[in-house]
Formats: C-alpha cells, structure tokens, sequence
C-alpha cells in the first residue's frame, strides 16, 4: 500500500498546529506521540523566544532592567536567553535525554534519561542581525537515540550522520514568526499568530521551484574564493540573476526555498572548511531542501551524505533549487 503523505490528508491552510500534528500522528505509524509532543514543546520553545526577539530592542534601551530579569538570572545576549529558553523548554517536556548547542561546547544533559530523542540546535542563527531588527531564527534537528533508553546518552547518539534524522526545522522570526519542519512526508510552515498565540499552518506542502534566479553568498569573500566559485558568481551576474543575502542562513534559505534561488557558504581563506556547522544547521536544512525536492552539497556530494566525526564540525554548504545547486557542483 502506497504511503500516505501529509499531504492526502485533509488539512486546509488555516489548521493549528495542534490539529495537524495531532492528525498527522493517527495517519503515520513511525509519528509515535513522542515525536509529537516533542514537536510541541519546540513550538512552545518557539513561541517564547519569539517574544525574546520582539522585546530585544526594549530590554536594551532599558538598559538597567538590566542586570537581572524575573527569575533572577543576568540579562544576556539573546544568543544565550534563546539557548537557555530552548534547552529549558525540552528539559520541560520529558521526550529528550540530551541536546548539543551551538552555545555549548560538550552535550547539554537534560535529566530525562528515559527521553527517546537526542536534538541538535542553533538557538539563534544570524547573530550579526540581532541588535538591528533584521531576521534569525532558531535550526533543529531531531534524532531517535541508538544508545538504550534510561542510560545517559552519548556522542554517538548524534553521529548517526543526517539521513538518520527523523525530523529536522526552523522558527523565522522575520516580518512574521514561521515554524517551518519536516517529519520525512514533505515540508509544511505554520505562522505564529500573536493574538491567538498559535502556529497556524500557512504554508502547505512546501516545493522548492526546480531553477531560481537569486543567488545567495557573501561577496565580500570573493577574493577568497576558489576559481570555480568565482567563475559561477560572475555568470549569475552575467544572466542578471540577483544577490540576495540576509546574512541568516535561515532566512536566505527560506526565501530561496520559496522563491527559487541557491545559497552558497563555499570554503574561503579564513574559513578553510565553510563556516557552517554540520550537526545543527546543514543536516537539517539539508534534510528539509531534500524534502521540499531541492538539494544540499558539499560540493562534492550530498550533505546527508556526510559521516559526521565531531560535534560542531564545519562544512561548505551549497542549497537550494536543484539546477542550481546541480549546476555548482559540476564546476567544482
Ligand atoms: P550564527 O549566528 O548562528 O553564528 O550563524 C551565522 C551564520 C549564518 O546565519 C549566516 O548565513 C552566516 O553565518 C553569515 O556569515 P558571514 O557573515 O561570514 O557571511
Ligand atoms: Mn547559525
Ligand atoms: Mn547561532
């Protein structure tokens, strides 16, 4: 019998989020209300950074509000008030027994050792455009673990390499909040509604055009960059395509993904192997460009592909429309 997709299920645009992972989980076997829950306390997690980010102006104009908030804690960079919201939020929810952060230089043990699930997250990606209201969001990356239920996790828990994921998102917070992910069944967008305070599903069933015209790269880099990179970013020039760069990968990808359009973070002088991290930002949008029918490569193969060796390991990082990110790899 053919598998069925979220898709052929009957959930209109306008659905909450609730609804749809509640009746996503009745339609696949391997959604285990685990998984769900865990979405669900992402989304919440979601939610309250999302209120971080729209006061981050205020609580700096305020200043002396200052050095402590409500529960006592310091007043930090959001980079670090989205890690520790995040990592409390799925400590909160039970399903997950350790996580690794970009903030955190070993694996965030969360007490749960009956959690069936390890993530892998950047808090806050696009850090240079906190502080001036331009868009970041938040990259994760779920995994079921391999080591036995009720034990610590371990390293090898999140070296299981990005086709093991078993499901994979991001939250914008741009002009609108939106909670992008995929389960392995396609990709759906859910837009935060403040006044309700729910994501409601906005974006169904996501495809990434096949060819796009927006390329997306640091210019600034191109000196350093490699012949074959220079050659392709002077014939996107050549055919008018246009440069689009946020500076979050989240937000360049996101447009890219909907619009068409490829982002390139290719090897540069200072940055020998890419900037990016494997674990918690090309694994998993990898696994969503995949599921919305574009492509991610290291130039040399699919990023999926790669065996991970260390925890915040770095890699070149080409995504998008398929033509596109094609077309790159066949010039390196
Ligand atoms: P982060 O804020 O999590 O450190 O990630 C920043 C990343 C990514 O969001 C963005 O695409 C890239 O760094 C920008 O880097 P450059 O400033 O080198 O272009
Ligand atoms: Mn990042
Ligand atoms: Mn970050």
């Amino acid at each position: 019998m053919a598998t069925k997709t979220a898709q052929d299920l009957a959930l209109p645009v306008g659905v909450t989020l609730d609804r749809f992972i509640m009746r996503s989980q009745s339609a696949f076997p391997y959604a285990t209300g685990d998984l769900s829950q865990l979405l669900r306390d992402i989304a919440l997690a979601g939610k309250i950074i999302d209120r971080e980010v729209n006061r981050a102006g205020l609580v700096d104009i305020s200043g002396g509000v200052g050095t402590s908030n409500i529960q006592g804690e310091a007043q930090q960079k959001l980079d670090v008030v989205a890690n520790i919201r995040f990592i409390r939020a799925l400590k909160n929810g039970g399903e997950v027994c350790a996580i690794i952060s970009e903030e955190d230089e070993e694996i965030i043990y969360t007490g749960n050792d009956n959690g069936k699930y390890v993530v892998a997250m950047d808090p806050l990606d696009g850090s240079s455009n906190i502080d001036v209201n331009v868009s970041i969001g938040t990259i994760f990356s779920i995994y079921h673990r391999v080591t036995p239920i009720g034990t610590p996790a371990t390293i090898e828990d999140f070296m299981q390499g990005g086709r093991k994921q078993v499901g994979a998102g991001y939250i914008l917070y741009g002009s609108s909040t939106i909670l992008v992910f995929s389960t392995g069944s396609g990709v759906n967008g859910f837009t935060h509604e403040h006044s309700l305070g729910e994501f409601i599903l906005s974006h169904k069933n996501i495809r990434c055009p096949l060819d796009g015209k927006i390329y997306s790269l640091n210019d600034g880099y191109y000196d350093g960059f490699q012949a074959s990179v220079q050659e392709y970013v002077l014939d996107c020039r050549r055919r008018d395509y246009s440069a689009r760069y946020i500076g979050s990968l989240v937000g360049d990808f996101h447009r890219n993904m909907l619009k068409g359009g490829v982002y390139l973070y290719p090897p540069t002088q200072k940055d020998p192997n890419g900037k990016l991290r494997l674990l918690y930002e090309c694994y998993p949008l990898a696994f969503l460009a995949e599921q919305s029918g574009g492509r991610a490569t290291d130039g040399y193969g699919d990023i999926l592909d790669i065996e991970p060796k260390s925890l915040h390991q770095r890699t070149p990082f080409y995504t998008g429309s398929v033509r596109m990110v094609e077309d790159i790899q066949a010039r390196l």
